[in-house]
């Protein structure tokens, strides 16, 4: 063994519980917490966990995939992420991801731009309306879109993926007869020939519904939120640097985890086989250390140098997002429907659930 031991933020002493009551109840307060003993400090998550967020800890759990490992990792506690890509891990990551890249590319998707439009469009609303509930239909359209050509019927996908948006435990529970039925829809869909799905596994597709959803929806109401708030940035040339702005301060993956394949030292610590290794977009982005005044929302930031490592809201190196670009232009196109918005009322502070939301509804007025 050897190195020193990790300091903890409050946790129970006794029995199995450890950290897991406020990892479930408060894990925002409990990271920060964290953050202030150190830039690595130990959590008690059931299993032994370390939570690091430096630039150079980043970019260790993201780039070294033979010693941090995706399969037994946080996602694979949800059914709706624990398969395809999401679970596979080196050396078979790489090639899964060389063929499955060029489907997700910037270029591949252009041709999907206008009926994205169309689509998104078709369902603007006029007047007020509440940014949350709309971003999530718009969400929806948009993977239906990319992934059935819009074929897939809207009340069973949406039935799929509420979930994902409840509290916990609700992402965690096995629903296997909900599972069973929209896979069978989309086998039927696939075997048509209809949209991206036509040329994916089945297990792509389910897991690349449910990392797109609540990610994508969230970003986009907290987009639209500011967009209302700071009209000088709401055009063409301002919303780009708006939304890099909103995953700073709001990146809907709060914690990413990977699992500990052999004994590790890492500057002094040992982190022993088996543990629970996290990084945190959601601290890393509010760490004066690596970006000034790190809790003003302020898009002009992003005119200057990003901190290498230090910016990932769609993570980094081989398992970067895969959808990073469509939900890119998902935002892009839902934002462009709205020139003007003014804010009415809400509650834009981050809760966590699977993935971070707004605390409460988010009023605007087209
Ligand atoms: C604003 C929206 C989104 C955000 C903030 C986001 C964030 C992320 C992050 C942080 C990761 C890396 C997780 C890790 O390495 O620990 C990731 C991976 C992934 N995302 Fe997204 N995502 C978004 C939208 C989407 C969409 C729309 C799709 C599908 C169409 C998607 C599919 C995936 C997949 C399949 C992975 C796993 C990639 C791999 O392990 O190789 N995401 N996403």
């Amino acid at each position: 063994m050897g190195g020193a031991s990790l300091p903890e933020p409050w946790g129970y002493p006794w029995g199995p519980f450890g950290h897991l009551p406020r990892w479930a109840g408060e894990p925002l307060a409990l990271l920060e917490e964290g953050a202030a003993l150190g830039f690595l400090f130990g959590l008690r998550l059931g299993h032994r966990a370390v939570v690091g967020f430096s630039p150079a800890w980043n970019r260790l759990l993201l780039s070294d995939l033979k010693t941090l490992r995706s399969r037994g990792s946080l996602s694979s506690l949800t059914p709706y992420l624990n398969g395809g890509v999401i679970t596979t891990d080196a050396p078979l990551h790489k090639p899964q991801r060389e063929a499955l890249n060029p489907l997700f590319h910037a270029r591949a998707l252009a041709t999907l731009e206008e009926r994205l439009q169309e689509a998104l469009a078709a369902i603007r609303p006029q007047g007020a309306f509440e940014a949350v509930a709309w971003a999530s239909k718009a969400a929806q359209t948009g993977l239906n879109l990319l992934y059935f050509e819009g074929r897939f019927p809207p009340a069973l996908l949406a039935r799929f993926l509420a979930p994902l948006k409840r509290p916990f435990p609700a992402p965690l529970v096995p629903r296997p007869l909900l599972f069973l039925r929209v896979r069978r829809v989309v086998r039927a869909l696939q075997q048509d020939g209809w949209g991206l799905a036509a040329r994916l596994p089945l297990e792509e597709v389910m897991v690349g519904l449910a990392a797109g959803y609540d990610t994508t929806a969230h970003t986009l109401a907290w987009a639209l939120w500011h967009a209302a708030l700071y009209p000088q940035w709401a055009t063409p040339q301002g919303l780009p640097l708006l939304l890099k702005e909103t995953l700073r301060l709001y990146p809907p993956g709060f914690v990413g985890s990977r699992r500990v394949a052999h004994d590790l030292v890492w500057e002094g610590h040992f982190i022993p086989k088996g543990a629970l290794a996290l990084y945190s977009p959601y601290l890393t982005h509010r760490h004066p250390e690596f970006w000034s005044n790190p809790l003003v929302f302020d898009p002009a930031r992003f005119l200057g140098r990003v901190p290498a490592w230090g910016y990932l809201p769609f993570g980094g190196g081989e398992r970067i997002c895969l959808g990073m670009h469509f939900a890119q232009m998902v935002l892009r196109v839902a934002l462009g429907l709205f020139p003007r918005l003014r804010p009415l009322r809400g509650d834009p502070r981050p809760k966590p659930a699977l993935t971070l939301a707004p605390a409460g509804e988010l009023w605007v007025e087209a």
